[in-house]
């Protein structure tokens, strides 16, 4: 079956609809890697719901909510949205995250170790304490969140975000450990820089291509949601591209 909502860059596989309808509930879909995978698992077959702060212009084909994900409301909202709609939600894709630093630890303003835990750490835990009692009731699920070379590389002058990103890493680990008896699986993506629209707009060709592309990380998202995927939890995937 060839999805309506096919891209250029989807390659061919994924029109075997290899997702068969499985309801799949995509965080931080409006930024540069999550309007790749939104498109990539429209493609696939699945029926996805989209989230992030505001819509402005939600993708087609999708069921689009906006809610803040730091707050514990947003997320059991968002949850309880998708299983009022679709009655289950089989996987979620948390890729919310952002980047601050510069400065060594004793020059990094307080403020930015709060703004990155709670951006990358408190809106992962949320989401985890959101989804995680519906998929262990149905004894299923697949949980991947995106994390960073950089939670087991601690490149220097990047405190705030290494601690947090390594924070969310710990959070994953533990909910694989958690879940080991439910059927539900829990693993992190670990990509170096990522070669989105924004990320491109300030870089040669050259450095691009070291790079790795929205597109394999979607790949990835979906061979995890599949049957080939049933038995991989607690991972953390290196997606580093040739850095
Ligand atoms: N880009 C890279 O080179 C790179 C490298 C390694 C890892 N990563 C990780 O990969 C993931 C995706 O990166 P990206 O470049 O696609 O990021 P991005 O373009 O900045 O997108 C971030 C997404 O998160 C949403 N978001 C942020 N705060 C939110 C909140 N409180 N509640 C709900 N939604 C919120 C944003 O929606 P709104 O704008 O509506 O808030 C947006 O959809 C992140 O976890 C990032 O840390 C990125």
């Amino acid at each position: 079956m060839i999805a309506q909502n096919r891209s250029r860059n989807v390659p061919h596989w994924f029109d075997m609809a290899s997702l068969d309808g499985k309801v799949v509930l995509i965080t931080g879909a409006s930024g540069g890697l999550g309007a790749a995978v939104t498109q990539a698992f429209l493609a696939a077959g699945g029926s996805v719901v989209v989230v992030a702060s505001k819509w402005p212009n939600p993708p087609e084909g999708t069921t689009a909510l906006g809610a803040d994900l730091s707050s514990e409301a947003g997320c059991t909202g968002v949850v309880s949205s998708t299983l009022d709609r679709f009655g289950r939600v089989d996987a979620l894709m948390h890729l919310v995250g952002g980047f601050a630093g510069g400065s060594s630890i004793e020059a990094t303003p307080l403020d930015e170790f709060d703004r990155m835990m709670t951006i990358n750490f408190r809106t992962a835990l949320n989401m985890l304490r959101a989804v995680l009692p519906p998929m262990k009731e149905r004894e299923s699920g697949t949980i991947a969140m995106i994390g960073s070379k950089a939670a087991v590389d601690m490149p220097d002058g990047l405190a705030a975000y290494n601690a947090s990103k390594a924070a969310m890493v710990a959070l994953v680990r533990t909910a694989a450990a958690e879940c080991k008896k439910s059927g539900v699986t829990v693993n992190a993506v670990l990509p170096s820089t990522i070669a989105t629209p924004a990320m491109r707009a300030d870089a040669t060709q050259a450095e691009a291509a070291k790079w790795v592309t929205p597109e394999s990380i979607a790949e990835l998202l979906i061979w995890l949601c599949g049957p080939a995927g049933r038995d991989v939890t607690g991972a953390l995937l290196p997606m580093y591209g040739r850095l």
